[in-house]
């Protein structure tokens, strides 16, 4: 499967490149997945948002490759993959043969960010590295031209349905500028509390991909969501 036009390059960066939407399956109703799969997909979503949790990096425990390799033969965009876990190089190789397209792990997280993210690539899937609200971005500078996507959290990570920490755009602001600075192409992009007030933040800011569980899945028509939050 082609999917790399969903990802912006360097030329599409900022100017025109068209907002992505990664609904994130955290707030479906499990219940019914196929369905949700199926209906956030017409609705024009261009990833799915599977967030990974393991009750130590976060006090929230979800699924794993199991249900990832489920929602893989349900998908039909590709699957961004959200690993808030600890020691993330002892799963990379489950959850790439689950099929996760784009795999994220945190730089809080890892023992060793490098490898982890070359080890990604080498599978040839793209490789995410996220940062909580408290991390620094030069937590994460060292690893940019090793990244295909920079994940930025807006709420700390465990639960959906959190309010946005406007206090982390600044993040997303010297993200972009350092991308355009040293000519890089990975894409910008963030994660909770995003509804379609603060994805227009998020947007002028810089990000690219925009991440949003409850302001799609808990309202009446995903297709108006979608297209609120992109804008
Ligand atoms: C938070 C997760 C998010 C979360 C977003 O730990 O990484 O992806 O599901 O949910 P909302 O959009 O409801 O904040
Ligand atoms: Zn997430």
């Amino acid at each position: 499967m082609s999917w790399s036009h969903l990802l912006p390059t360097k030329e599409t960066h900022a100017k025109s490149y068209r907002a992505a939407v990664a609904p994130s399956l955290l707030a479906c109703d499990f219940a019914r997945l196929e369905e949700e799969i199926r209906t956030v997909e017409k609705a024009g979503a261009e990833f799915l948002h599977l967030d990974v949790m393991d009750g130590h990096f976060v006090d929230n425990i979800t699924f794993g490759p199991v249900l990832v390799k489920a929602i893989d033969t349900l998908a039909t965009v590709p699957l961004d993959t959200h690993l808030m876990i600890e020691n993330p190089d002892r799963y990379l190789g489950p959850f790439l043969d689950a099929g996760a397209d784009i795999l994220t792990i945190h730089v809080e997280a890892s023992n060793d960010v490098r490898r982890d993210l070359r080890a990604i690539r080498a599978r040839g899937r793209k490789a995410g590295l996220s940062l909580n609200p408290a991390t620094p971005i030069s937590a994460v500078e060292p690893f940019l031209e090793e990244l295909d996507l920079l994940l930025v959290m807006s709420v700390v990570p465990g639960f959906g349905g959190q309010s946005f920490m406007a206090e982390i755009l600044p993040n997303v602001t010297q993200a972009a500028k350092i991308r355009e600075r040293l000519g890089l192409t990975f894409a910008i992009e963030i994660d909770g509390g995003i509804n379609p007030e603060t994805a227009a933040r998020a947007r002028s800011a810089g990000a690219e991909i925009l991440v949003a569980g409850t302001a799609i899945f808990r309202t009446p028509d995903y297709a108006a969501s979608i297209a609120a939050i992109r804008g």
